[in-house]
This record gives C-alpha cells, sequence and structure tokens, in this order.
C-alpha cells in the first residue's frame, strides 16, 4: 500500500467542462508547487453558442488532451518514470468532457504503470489555496511565491469551504484533509448560472457574469429593491432561480428598462442581492461551526464586490477571522487543484475499474 510520503510528483488531469488541463506538482513539506499548469479552453467556441454546448466541449477535449499532457511534461521537464501517480477528475461535469480525461488517465496509468487517484472536482476548487507558486509565471527553483491570499501562512482546519461556480454554489466544513461535511448547496440554480442568466436579460454578451459586474459598478444597487432568497433560513442551502424571475418581471412590466441608467441600476441590484446572501450564509456557517478561516473558491470569486464584502464581513464577525482567495487563475477550473487535492486525498482506483460520474457533488465526500 502507497503511502503519502512515496507520493512526490503527481501528474493530474481536469476535464470536467470546456477547459483541457494537465499540471504536474510536487509536494513541497506542507504545500503543493506546480511545475507546470497547461489549460486550453474552449470558452471562445461555446461563446458563439452563448453557453456550453456539451458536444462541441467534449470533441475539444478529444483535439486538446494529448498535446496539453505532452506540454506539462515538457514544460515541467518531468520524465514519466519521475511521475509517482496520475490524478484525473471523475466528476461531477459534462459526461462527454470528463470521459476523454478519465480515458486518458486510465490509459497513462496502465501504459506507466503508475498509481491512479481519482478526484471530485468540486473538492479540488478549494485546493488552490496549498499551491505555494503561481503557476502562471514559470517556476524556478528556491522560488516560493505565494497565492494572493490574505495569510502566507498555511491554512488551519478547521475551515469554511465557500465554492461559486457557473454550476455550483455550496458550503463545506473541513475537518482535516480527507475529513469534510457537507452543510448546503443551491437547489436549483448556482450563483454563476444566475448571474449569466440575469445577464442575458439584460442583453448582456457571454460571459455575462463578468459583464453584468462591469455594468454594475455605474449603477446604484438601493434603485432596485430585489428579494434576497433564503436569507432567513436556518440552514446553508441556497437557492436563485426566483431572483432571475424577479429581474425577468421588472423588465417585462417595464419597471426595468434593459439599457442606460436603470440596467445599470439594476446590475448593480442583482449583485448585491447574489453577494450579500453568499456572505452572509457563508458568515452563519463560521459562526455556527466555530470555525475562523474561510476559503473562497470558483469562478464567481473572480467578482469584486464579493470579495471585498466577504473580506469585510470576515474581519467584522469573526474574532480571529481570515479569509483565503486564492489566485483568480487557479479559481476558474485548471489541473493544478487536481495535482494539489490528490496529494493530500489519496484516494487510489483501479485504472481498469474507475469510471466517470457526472453527477456526483460535494455531499458525496462525508
Ligand atoms: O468556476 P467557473 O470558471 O466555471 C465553472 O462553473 O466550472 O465559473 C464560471 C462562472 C460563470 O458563471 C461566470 O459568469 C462567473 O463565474 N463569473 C463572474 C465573474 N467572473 C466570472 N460572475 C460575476 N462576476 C464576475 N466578475
Ligand atoms: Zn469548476
Amino acid at each position: 500500500m502507497l503511502k503519502s510520503e512515496d507520493i512526490k510528483i503527481i501528474l493530474g488531469i481536469e476535464t470536467s467542462c470546456d477547459e483541457t488541463g494537465c499540471a504536474i506538482g510536487l509536494k513541497d513539506q506542507n504545500r503543493i508547487k506546480i511545475l507546470s499548469n497547461i489549460v486550453a479552453s474552449s470558452a471562445p467556441l461555446q461563446e458563439k453558442y452563448g453557453g456550453v454546448f456539451p458536444e462541441a466541449a467534449a470533441r475539444e477535449q478529444i483535439k486538446s488532451i494529448i498535446p496539453v499532457i505532452k506540454e506539462a511534461l515538457s514544460q515541467a521537464r518531468v520524465r514519466s518514470y519521475q511521475i509517482d501517480a496520475i490524478a484525473v477528475t471523475y466528476g461531477p461535469g459534462l459526461i462527454g468532457s470528463l470521459l476523454v480525461g478519465v480515458e486518458a488517465a486510465k490509459t497513462l496509468a496502465l501504459l506507466w504503470n503508475k498509481p491512479l487517484i481519482s478526484i471530485n472536482h468540486l473538492l479540488a476548487h478549494f485546493y488552490a489555496i496549498w499551491i505555494t507558486n503561481d503557476p502562471s509565471s514559470p517556476f524556478k527553483a528556491g522560488q516560493n511565491k505565494l497565492s494572493a491570499s490574505e495569510s502566507d501562512a498555511s491554512p488551519n482546519f478547521p475551515l469554511i469551504g465557500l465554492l461559486v461556480s457557473g454550476g455550483h454554489t455550496d458550503l463545506i466544513l473541513m475537518k482535516k484533509h480527507g475529513k469534510y461535511q457537507y452543510l448546503g448547496g443551491t437547489r436549483d440554480d448556482a450563483a454563476g448560472e444566475c448571474f449569466d442568466k440575469c445577464a442575458r436579460l439584460l442583453n448582456l454578451p457571454y460571459p455575462g457574469g463578468p459583464n453584468l459586474s462591469k455594468l454594475a459598478r455605474k449603477g446604484d444597487d438601493k434603485a432596485f429593491n430585489l428579494p434576497l432568497p433564503m436569507i432567513n433560513s436556518q440552514d446553508f442551502d441556497f437557492s436563485f432561480s426566483g431572483l432571475k424571475t424577479a429581474v425577468a418581471n421588472l423588465i417585462t412590466n417595464r419597471i426595468a428598462d434593459t439599457t442606460g441608467r436603470s440596467s445599470a441600476d439594476l446590475a448593480a441590484a442583482i449583485e448585491h442581492s447574489i453577494t450579500e446572501v453568499i456572505v452572509r450564509k457563508t458568515i452563519a456557517a463560521a459562526k455556527k461551526y466555530q470555525v475562523e478561516q474561510i476559503i473562497a473558491s470558483g469562478g464567481v470569486v473572480a467578482n469584486t464586490t464579493l470579495r471585498t464584502k466577504l473580506s469585510l464581513a470576515t474581519k467584522q464577525f469573526l474574532t480571529h477571522g481570515k479569509l483565503y482567495i486564492p489566485l483568480i487563475s487557479l479559481c476558474t477550473d485548471n489541473a493544478a487543484v487536481v495535482t494539489a487535492c490528490a496529494f493530500y486525498n489519496l484516494n487510489f482506483v483501479d485504472p481498469l475499474k474507475l469510471q466517470a460520474n457526472p453527477g456526483i457533488s460535494l455531499s458525496n465526500l462525508d
């Protein structure tokens, strides 16, 4: 049975949606150094469809997977015999995309005779914070540039993990590596999905979230009184589909205009509602479980209002509160986080038996 000391270099693969990623990382004391992190994105192609078109995403994965793996090996200057294990995202995600990464990882594990580690994509997002260097700038020996967290130290357990992406809005309690408790998540649309759908109602181009956020900067978030869905529920679940309906009603009933000042005000009010609910629930979870440290990850963490509110609330409401936010480049889909997650979650699987599972969630961890 392999122990964690035996695993020093891991090659990770990520293909859950429209990004094809391969990264190589090595363990350095308590954190992970990424030697290479290659991401090929088919997002520009998806832009044409106004969203991710699963079949097109899967076709792009097939085209990219081998060049991406080759490039990751070449940039890391690592040969196959130096790799101790292969890690791969096996879910959740789009089945056609997941299959490409899973089959590639199984093939490499068998061909190179390496152990295979299966990784839950959602858990991997949190592991951005255990990466010590910025993988987008070339790694040099001795370099120890930390991620853009508010603290230079490794996060201490217990932690509250907040994941806010296009497909997920979840809160977990991380007791230690390998021991997690699911606290709650969205019952319908995820935060990013709500941003994107509201952006479409405002006639903003894809990807909607960043464009809506840009428009919101010119607006007054108090001009419209939008709902704060589930703000007073005693659980840690979220629901954002009603917010989108409220926005649609304002537009249909001509209470809000999709041009000019009115659209900026509406964008600001939408951003306010989404971020307010997320921040309040995250702090409530930290208080309930007496946790002082919070990790936030996922594409929506790129939203400045969310980052600012989270940062202020952590300081204001938690006595020794600390917020960890990874580099934005590590918050979106990439294989560096899969590699980092694998070092601390050695879920060895038989390469002949591993199957992609598009339907798993963070509630499958405990
Ligand atoms: O995690 P991610 O890159 O992709 C997955 O969901 O897998 O998240 C993408 C989501 C999209 O919904 C996008 O609109 C949203 O993150 N997003 C933002 C911002 N940047 C990205 N939403 C609001 N404000 C932003 N600045
Ligand atoms: Zn993701």
